[in-house]
Formats: structure tokens, C-alpha cells, sequence
């Protein structure tokens, strides 16, 4: 029988992940289940996150962390920069917007500071944006999901194989233009005109950790980050067995 000391020791065997911008862990569920210990930031207190939570602004967390060399513990990194006007923003740059404020892309002070750290990145790119980099592109029908949740990730010094994009199965259930349409998927974002409720969002995406309704809208079904991870797996054991 598997012993709670037997769980500790494969655990601190784990390479560890940074989390950056980590809402309520949709994506650190996903790293966890491949085999990461996950540590997450996010400027908002999150005490819905399951894993080991630190509270502020990811590129100061990240600038400090590559200026001590504690960058060293970590053996990957992912972050997902806000992706619309409403997310809060940067402390220091913008602490006098806070929430609703003006959107400032994040995305390239995140890539020059990951970049810096030697290790291999995913940066989850935000939505609607014209030039964005897509190593991969992932959707929830791919994973059997009851969500799209189509999304671009950018990888930094490393690459994975890229999965066939497959049809539909039908609708995304809701309102569009005051036609409603039935379907196998929910809407997972905004609210109102047919909009996933809560529990329709926790099982479409398999997220039974928070009931807030913007972390789930927010949220990268751990579907998606554990096929990351499990691809990240084989690029960060060279670093682990060198440590
Ligand atoms: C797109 S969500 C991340 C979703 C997350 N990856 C998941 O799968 O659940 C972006 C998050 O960035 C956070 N955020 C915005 N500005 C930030 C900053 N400067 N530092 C840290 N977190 C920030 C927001 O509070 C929000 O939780």
C-alpha cells in the first residue's frame, strides 16, 4: 500500500513549474496531473488555487526570482498574460487603473523575461490579437470535451508535435444574432444569450476546484496543459538529471 511518506518523496521527485498569471489553475491542474509540482502567481489573491499560491505582479515575481538565481529550482515555466481590458494589470506600470483599466500587452515584457531564464516556456496566447505566435494550437474536441475553448500557445526553446485540428461535432449551444442554437458544446465565456452556467462550465471542462465565474471563464481546461505537460516532461528531464 502506497504510504503518505511514499507520496511526499515521489512529489518532491517532480519538476517543478512556474505558473505565471495563474488564475484559479485551470492550466496548473493540467501540469500537475503530467507530473509537475506547480507554484502559481497572480496579482489577485486566489484561494481557490490547489497548489502552492504567491499573491503579486508575475514580472516582478519573475524578474526577482531570475535576479537571486532561485529561477535555478524550476524546470519550466508557463504564463498566461491577461487576454482583455478587464483583467487587472501590472503593479507599478498601472497600480492607479486596477481592474477595467486600460489593456497592456504583456506578452513581450513576459517573452524578454523568459527568455532570460534559460528554460524552456509556454506563454498562452491572449485572444484577438492579429500577430501572435502559434507553435500550437489546441481545442476541447480534441480532448472529447464539452468546450472549444480554441487557444495559441507560444513555445520558447522547445517545440512538440502539433495535433490535427478535428471537425466539429456540432454547435456551441446559445444565442447568436437572436437565433438560439443547440449543440455539444457550452459557452464558456461572458454571460447572458444561452451563456454555460456555472456547473455546465465545471463539467465541460473537467473543473471542480472553483465555482467563481470569471476564473472559469479564464480558465485553460487542464485537458490542454496536460498535454503540454506531458510533452515538457521529455524536454525538462535533461535539465533535472544534470541538477
Ligand atoms: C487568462 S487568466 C489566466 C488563466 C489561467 N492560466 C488558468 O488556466 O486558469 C489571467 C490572469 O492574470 C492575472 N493577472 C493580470 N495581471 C497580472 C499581473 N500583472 N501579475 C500577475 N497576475 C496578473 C489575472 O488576475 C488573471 O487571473
Amino acid at each position: 500500500m502506497t504510504q503518505p511518506t511514499d507520496i511526499r518523496r515521489a512529489l518532491s521527485h517532480r519538476p517543478r513549474l512556474l505558473d505565471l498569471f495563474s488564475c484559479a489553475g485551470g492550466a496548473a491542474m493540467g501540469y500537475h496531473r503530467a507530473g509537475f509540482e506547480v507554484t502559481g502567481v497572480d496579482i489577485v489573491d486566489r484561494p481557490n488555487y490547489p497548489f502552492t499560491f504567491h499573491q503579486g505582479d508575475a514580472l516582478q515575481y519573475l524578474a526577482a526570482l531570475i535576479t537571486s538565481g532561485e529561477i535555478g529550482r524550476f524546470a519550466g515555466v508557463h504564463a498566461s498574460p491577461p487576454c482583455q481590458a478587464g483583467c487587472a494589470l501590472t503593479v507599478g506600470t498601472n497600480a492607479s487603473q486596477g481592474w477595467g483599466g486600460t489593456h497592456e500587452d504583456l506578452v513581450a515584457p513576459t517573452r524578454e523575461l523568459l527568455d532570460r531564464t534559460g528554460l524552456p516556456y509556454v506563454i498562452e496566447q491572449p485572444n484577438g490579437r492579429a500577430r501572435i505566435r502559434k507553435d500550437l494550437s489546441l481545442c476541447g474536441e480534441m480532448f472529447g470535451l464539452g468546450v472549444l475553448r480554441h487557444r495559441n500557445f507560444e513555445l520558447g526553446r522547445w517545440t512538440i508535435d502539433r495535433p490535427a485540428h478535428p471537425k466539429h461535432r456540432g454547435y456551441v449551444r446559445g444565442y447568436r444574432h437572436g437565433i438560439y442554437r443547440d449543440g455539444p458544446y457550452v459557452a464558456a465565456y461572458g454571460s447572458g444569450g444561452g451563456k454555460a452556467t456555472i456547473s455546465e462550465m465545471q463539467q465541460a471542462m473537467g473543473i471542480t476546484w472553483t465555482d467563481v465565474r470569471e476564473e472559469l471563464t479564464e480558465a485553460i481546461p487542464p485537458a490542454f496543459s496536460e498535454y503540454i505537460g506531458r510533452a515538457l516532461l521529455t524536454a525538462v528531464r535533461p535539465v533535472e538529471v544534470a541538477a
